[in-house]
């Protein structure tokens, strides 16, 4: 019998208005344009503005978006899981309530929390339910509102983060294509490096937490950056070696957004030039957990039967990996 995979059949995102520029940054922190641009490849980021407005508002819109253009009713969704690391609550689950505000009353959802390595877990994850057969529709968000854990006092992190989501609609096929292959890892010795300090259970929230600036993210960004430059191309390399794949061979390589120079480095290494890697950097930022579907629906019109792509991400955990899909429709 043929072997059943997950495939992606759609795929939708959703970026809030606002723009929060470098110029702007540069009246909060001392920084410059010039900075932002050349060590980030930064030069602007969308922040969800408003009283009561978290993660999920973001989740619902892509979530929304994705039924509607793939002409799938709520109600036939088996599974949501939406990975974040800025849940709007610490429970109930953000895919909770971004199933209920979309109707999605037969399925069952989840959070599943790998910082910026989220949605390669979540689609992995997802992917599993649909290739045991136990699930035919399965939707895979990626959101997070970073501005809700930047500290807009801090150069070295509030210039990287913007907000945003994407979800992608997964179903079987027999068809030899859909999510081909995986390698994820994490490591928890990387905890120092990358983490929040407070707001968890073995520092809950109090006065000395909050004045102490301890709800916020905390990254040492050089360390970061080199273990990200070596385990995210490390890991893209065995993936597409393990499936006989060359740098030709690759269609597009589809890079967690942290850092244009970290991004740069990944396809250096997997020998793919730079007509053939999504970046939106640029405008968004590090979307956390919602970069590689915002990149994603950017380019799906640009996206054919059959290509071969490489998604790879490296995030807080430490977590990485990369994940062989091979693409399964046309532009509509
Ligand atoms: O997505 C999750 C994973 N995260 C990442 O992958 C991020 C990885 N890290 C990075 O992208 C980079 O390390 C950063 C962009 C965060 C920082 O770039 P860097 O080239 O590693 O700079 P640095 O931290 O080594 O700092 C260099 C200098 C320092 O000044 P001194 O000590 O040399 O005088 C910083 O104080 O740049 C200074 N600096 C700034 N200057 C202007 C740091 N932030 C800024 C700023 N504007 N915003």
């Amino acid at each position: 019998m043929d072997k059943t995979r997950a495939m992606i059949t759609g795929i939708q995102g959703y970026v809030p208005d606002y723009v929060l520029t470098n110029k702007e940054l540069e009246t909060l922190v001392e920084t410059n344009d010039e900075w932002i641009l050349s060590r980030t490849g930064i030069r602007e980021r969308r922040i969800l503005k408003g009283e009561d407005q978290g993660t999920s508002v973001m989740g619902i819109e892509a979530v929304k978006g994705l039924l509607e253009k793939t002409n799938t009713k709520a109600e036939d969704i088996d599974l949501i899981i939406c990975a974040t690391v800025t849940p709007d609550l610490p429970f109930p689950a953000t895919a909770n309530i971004i199933a209920d505000k979309v109707g999605a009353k037969n399925s069952f959802s989840f959070d599943l929390a790998a910082a910026c390595s989220g949605f390669l877990f979540a689609l992995n994850t997802g992917a599993q339910y649909i290739e045991s057969g136990m699930h035919k529709k399965v939707i895979i968000v990626g959101a997070d509102k970073m501005s809700s854990i930047v500290d807009y006092t801090d150069r070295t992190t509030c210039i990287l983060f913007g907000d945003g989501a994407g979800a992608v609609l997964l179903e079987p096929t027999t068809e030899d294509m859909g999510i081909m292959d995986s390698i994820l890892k994490s490591d928890g010795s990387g905890e120092p490096f990358l983490h929040m300090k407070a707001g968890g259970s073995r520092r809950p929230a109090t006065h000395d937490t909050v004045e102490k600036r301890e709800h916020f993210a905390y990254q040492e960004g050089a360390t970061v950056f080199k273990f990200a430059v070596t385990n995210m191309a490390d890991v893209s390399a065995e993936v597409m070696e393990r499936n006989g794949l060359k740098g030709d061979d690759v269609a597009w390589l589809v890079p967690h957004q942290a850092n244009k120079r970290i991004i740069d480095a990944t396809a250096n290494r997997m020998g793919i030039g730079p007509e053939k890697v999504m970046m939106n950097i640029e405008r968004y930022g590090n979307t956390t957990a919602a970069t590689i579907p915002l990149c994603l629906w950017e380019y799906e019109k640009q996206l054919k039967k059959g290509d071969n792509l490489i998604l790879a991400a490296f995030g807080g955990g430490f977590t990485w990996g990369a994940t062989y899909v091979k693409w399964a429709y046309n532009p509509k």
